[in-house]
């Protein structure tokens, strides 16, 4: 899907089945090498980045094959330790192929890699991580050289908890002897996962979840294992965010409440019914919305996530009164802003504060994503407007939503893929 039309103005009515986790898919795909053995991951999404993922493991010798929703990969065959930049470099997730490929094989070679332009995104606390693990870190100019001359498990202290750090940090320790702590680790339901997959290997991982990981490595790792993937909360996020901009009644189907309990609030506050059931949660909205009363400041889980910051400022300008962001996390996340300016909302960006007006109606426009989030926040506003939008640049909102628009058709949304 190249480009997709939405005409504004349905009440959402329906049920959506929350696909799985991409930011988990990405670093548990790239784990399946650490075995060396065969890896069922069930509940993987059909999106471009878990292709990505796939070619680069293709790359690297692995097996790979897709039936239904679960991904097959036998990393028998692996035999090079490099990534390419042409690889590399179509999205910021191959980086959790260091990690793993270290684990593997003690050296990696890696060229520079992508993701969506939300400013600079340096690798300076991936690199710290390795060397505090004995892995030395070298960039000549084409690539960066990975080397593990003397290993050694230890202390990993990370400056910032990064997600793609810890990640990192922990497939590179699973691969060290001894035992390693990784501190200040992120704590995001993703790292959870991950080390949930790592335990099935045998690798003894304890506190995924928490600021303080503990990995033993150099075990003998079992050589099948079989994990189901936790649904995306982010793509739950999206979901809740678009049911809250065009009114109605949505229930998302296998999303973890307490995995987008930050995002559920804001909207809880602004006046929609949220009701969890057991693996699902429907969202309620049929009077008019109010802005969030307080700042939206992302941080990092269990924080308010910068990757919902965009769905949930959409969802924000026709609600009464004025709703300020604060984006901490990335220097560039506000390039969906301008285009639903377009539409007739009132945002003025400073810096890394956005302050939006509501205001009483939004015309449907041309727009064009920019990034995978910002992407998807254009047709959450395009929901709510009056009349036709077409957003191109869908290839972005591809790499990280299945069936987006058939999600949408599917709760009532009048929406249209084209190419
Ligand atoms: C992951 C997610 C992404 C999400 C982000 C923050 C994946 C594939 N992507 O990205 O969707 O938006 O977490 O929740 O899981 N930083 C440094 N130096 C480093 C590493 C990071 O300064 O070496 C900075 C980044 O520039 C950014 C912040 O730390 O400002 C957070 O980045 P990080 O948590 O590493 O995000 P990613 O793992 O890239």
């Amino acid at each position: 899907m190249k480009k997709l039309k939405i005409t504004g103005g349905a009440q959402l009515s329906g049920s959506i089945n929350i696909q799985g986790s991409k930011n988990s898919a990405l670093p548990i795909l790239a784990a399946a090498i650490v075995s060396g053995g065969e890896t069922t991951v069930h509940n993987c999404p059909a999106i471009s980045d878990v292709e990505a993922a796939l070619e680069i493991l293709s790359y690297l010798g692995c097996r790979t094959e897709r039936d239904g929703d679960s991904v097959f990969v036998d990393s028998s065959g692996f035999s090079r330790t490099d990534v390419p930049e042409s690889l590399m470099c179509r999205m910021r997730g191959s980086l959790c192929f260091l990690g793993a490929i270290l684990c593997r094989a003690g050296e990696a070679r890696l060229g520079y890699p992508g993701g969506c332009r939300l400013g600079p995104r340096p690798i300076d606390i991936h690199v710290k991580a390795m060397r505090d693990l004995g892995i030395e870190a070298e960039n000549n100019g084409d690539e960066l050289v990975f080397r593990a001359e003397r290993p050694r498990g230890g202390i990993v202290s990370l400056s910032f908890p990064s997600v793609g750090a810890t990640e990192n940090a922990l497939l590179a320790a699973s691969g060290v002897r001894g035992t390693t702590v990784i501190i200040n680790a992120a704590r995001e339901p993703e790292i959870k996962d991950l080390a949930a997959y790592l335990q099935r290997l045998g690798v003894p991982v304890s506190g995924a979840g928490t600021a303080e990981i503990t990995v033993e490595g150099g075990v003998d790792y079992k050589k099948t294992a079989e994990h189901s993937l936790i649904p995306d909360r982010i793509a739950a996020a999206t979901y809740l965010c678009a049911a809250a901009s065009a009114g109605g009644r949505v229930e998302l189907r296998g999303a973890v409440y307490e995995d987008v309990a930050s995002v559920a609030d804001v909207l809880s506050g602004m006046g929609c019914e949220i009701k969890t059931g057991k693996n699902s949660i429907e969202l309620i909205k049929n009077r008019p919305l109010k802005a969030p009363g307080r700042e939206i400041i992302t941080k990092p889980y269990p924080g308010f996530p910068t990757d919902a910051q965009p769905p949930l400022m959409a969802a924000c300008l026709l609600s009464e009164g004025e709703t300020v962001f604060r984006e901490t996390m990335f220097e560039s996340r506000y390039r969906h802003a301008p285009e639903l300016i377009k539409m007739g909302a009132d945002i003025r960006v400073d810096g890394k504060i956005a302050s939006v007006r509501g205001v009483r109606s939004l015309a449907g426009a041309e727009l064009r994503a920019e990034d995978l989030r910002g992407g998807a926040a254009l047709a959450v506003a395009a929901l709510a407007a009056e009349g036709e939008s077409v957003i191109s640049g869908m290839e972005y909102v591809n790499r990280g939503y299945e069936g987006f628009d058939m999600a949408l058709k599917s709760i009532g949304a009048r929406a249209e893929a084209m190419d």
